[in-house]
């Protein structure tokens, strides 16, 4: 294994990896399964994984570019693209499937005027599809950011999006 030191980036990538991000790669590269740990934790960093960063992280663990591609392109929950500022989350858990939870996100990509995994021109919203959040009895339940809301209906899209839009 590596030292620390050793794992950092011999040049030629446009993008900085911060100390702890660094380190948890050091810690997990040489466990079995560590590449969708090592995945989550540079979303988590960067909120999606640019192409630097899996042209570094190849670099960091040895794993082919091919390997890290075909990872994350088989995982929906990674994302080649900056999200928007402001993330809407549409619950797919059964219950929020139920109420018309996929109702919910084709009439917000309507309002915003997005393809599935796109982002609005002003880089404001991005729209993503989850599972089950946690607050079943709310179905259909989408979040934005921090905040949450409950027994959304198509009606009500358009003045939780202004909120946001409007600042
Ligand atoms: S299924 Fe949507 S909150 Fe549980």
């Amino acid at each position: 294994m590596a030292a620390l030191g050793a794992v950092k980036d011999a040049g030629g990538g446009k993008i900085d990896f911060p100390p702890e991000l660094i380190a948890f790669i050091d810690e997990w590269k040489v466990k079995p399964g560590s590449l969708i740990m090592i995945l989550h934790k540079t979303q988590e960093t960067f909120g999606y994984i640019p192409r630097p960063a899996a042209e570094k992280l190849a670099r960091l663990t040895g794993i082919p570019l091919a390997r890290i591609y075909g990872v994350i392109t088989f995982y929906h929950f990674f994302k080649t693209v900056k999200p928007g500022k402001f993330r809407i989350s549409v619950c797919l858990g059964t219950a929020c499937y139920l109420k018309g939870g996929q109702d919910l996100i084709e009439e917000a990509r309507n309002i915003l005027g997005l393809a599935e995994g796109g982002v609005t021109a002003d880089g404001l919203f991005s729209i993503d599809p989850v599972r089950c959040v946690g607050c079943c009895g709310l179905a259909p339940v989408i979040t934005v950011g921090t905040a949450t809301y409950g027994k959304v209906t198509k009606d009500q899209l358009p003045e939780i999006i202004a909120k946001y839009k409007n600042g």
